[in-house]
C-alpha cells in the first residue's frame, strides 16, 4: 500500500538504479520543492549529487545562511554557493520594466548555473539534472496561463550545450504530498512549510529600478512582517505575505521632525494555488504592531499601507 515511507524506499531505489555512478546536478533555490529533491537525492546517492545555489542578492533576510546551514550543514548536501549579488545588481542597473527585470535575472541565473555545470562536468560529464517538478507543473505547462501572464523564470532553462537526462522524482506528487515527504525525510517546518517565493525574489518587490538601499528596506520590512505573522500564529493560514516598496515618498512627522520618506506596502493573501487569491483578513492589532515596528526599525520608512485587492483584478505580486 501507498505510504510516504514506501515512496521514499521506492524512489531511492529507482534513483540509484537510474543514476548508476554518474553525477547529478540540482539547482537549489531554498524553496520547498528543490530542497526536498535535494534531501531525497542525497539520501539515495550521497555525494554523487552536487547542488548549485545562486545568491543573486535578491533573497530574503538570512535566507542564504539558512539554506547553507540547514541543507549544507545539517543534511550534509554538497552545495556550491555562487555569490553573484553585485553581478545581478550591475545587470539590473537602470532597468525598470518588470518583465525585463525577470528576463535579466532569469538569463543571468542560467548563465551562472551553466558556468558551474561546465566546471563540474570535467572529462566524464554530468549524467543528470534533477528538478523539483510537481504533478501540477506537469499539467500546467500544457496550458498557457502561467507563462503568458508573467514569464516564470524557474520553468525551463536547461543548458543547451550540455546534454543531461532529467530526474524529476516529485512529478507524481501534489504540493501537500511534497510537504509530507519533506517531513518524513526529517526536514524542519521552516523549509517544509515555507511560503512561495518567486525566482526573481525581491527584484520584483522593489518596484521599478533597484538599488541597495531600496532592497534593504524591503528585506528588513519583510523580515519584521514574517516574524510578526509567525508570532500571531498566522503563518499557516496566510498563503503568502510580504512587503513591497512602491517607490512613493510622502510627508510624515517623527518626534518634532517633518519627514519625507518611503511608503511600504504589505501584501498578504489567502489562496489555494496562487491562480486566484483573496487578501488576508489580518487582525487590526497585528497590522498595527507590524506597522509600528517597521516604521521604528527600518530607516527611511514613514508610512505603511495594506493591499486590500483580490486576484483578479490585481496579481499577487505588484510587478
Ligand atoms: P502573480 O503575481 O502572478 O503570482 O499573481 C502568482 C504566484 O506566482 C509567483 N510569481 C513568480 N514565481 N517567478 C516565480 O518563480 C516569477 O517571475 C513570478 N511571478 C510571480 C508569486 O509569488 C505567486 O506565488
Amino acid at each position: 500500500d501507498w505510504t510516504m515511507e514506501n515512496f521514499i524506499d521506492m524512489q531511492t531505489a529507482l534513483i540509484r538504479e537510474k543514476v548508476g555512478d554518474k553525477k547529478v546536478l540540482l539547482a537549489l533555490s531554498g524553496g520547498v520543492d528543490s530542497s526536498v529533491v535535494g534531501v531525497l537525492l542525497h539520501k539515495a546517492i550521497g555525494d554523487q549529487l552536487t547542488c548549485i545555489f545562486v545568491d543573486h542578492g535578491l533573497l530574503r533576510k538570512n535566507e542564504a545562511e539558512q539554506v547553507m546551514n540547514s541543507l549544507g550543514g545539517k543534511f550534509g548536501l554538497n552545495i556550491i554557493k555562487v555569490d553573484a549579488q553585485k553581478r545581478f545588481l550591475d545587470k539590473l542597473a537602470g532597468v525598470t520594466d518588470p518583465e525585463q527585470k525577470r528576463k535579466i535575472i532569469g538569463n543571468e541565473f542560467i548563465y551562472l548555473f551553466n558556468d558551474e555545470a561546465i566546471k563540474l562536468a570535467g572529462e566524464e560529464g554530468i549524467g543528470f539534472l534533477a528538478q523539483g517538478t510537481l504533478y501540477t507543473d506537469v499539467i500546467e505547462s500544457g496550458t498557457e496561463t502561467a507563462q503568458t501572464i508573467k514569464s516564470h523564470h524557474n520553468v525551463g532553462g536547461l543548458p543547451e550545450e550540455m546534454s543531461f537526462q532529467l530526474i524529476e522524482p516529485l512529478n507524481t506528487l501534489f504540493k501537500d504530498e511534497v510537504r509530507a515527504l519533506g517531513t518524513e525525510l526529517g526536514m524542519p517546518d521552516a523549509i517544509v512549510w515555507r511560503q512561495p517565493f518567486p525566482g526573481p525574489g525581491l527584484g520584483i518587490r522593489v518596484l521599478g529600478e533597484l538599488s541597495e538601499e531600496k532592497l534593504e528596506i524591503v528585506r528588513e520590512s519583510d523580515a519584521i512582517l514574517r516574524e510578526e505573522i509567525a508570532n500571531a500564529g498566522l503563518d499557516r493560514d496566510i498563503w503568502q505575505y510580504f512587503t513591497v516598496l512602491p517607490g512613493i515618498r510622502s510627508v510624515g512627522v517623527m518626534g518634532d521632525e517633518r519627514t519625507y520618506d518611503y511608503t511600504v506596502g504589505i501584501r498578504a493573501i489567502t489562496s489555494i494555488d496562487g491562480m486566484t487569491a483573496d487578501f488576508a483578513r489580518i487582525p487590526w492589532d497585528v497590522l498595527q504592531h507590524i506597522s509600528v515596528r517597521i516604521v521604528n526599525e527600518v530607516e527611511h520608512v514613514n508610512r505603511i499601507v495594506y493591499d486590500v485587492t483580490s486576484k483578479p483584478p490585481a496579481t499577487v505580486e505588484w510587478e
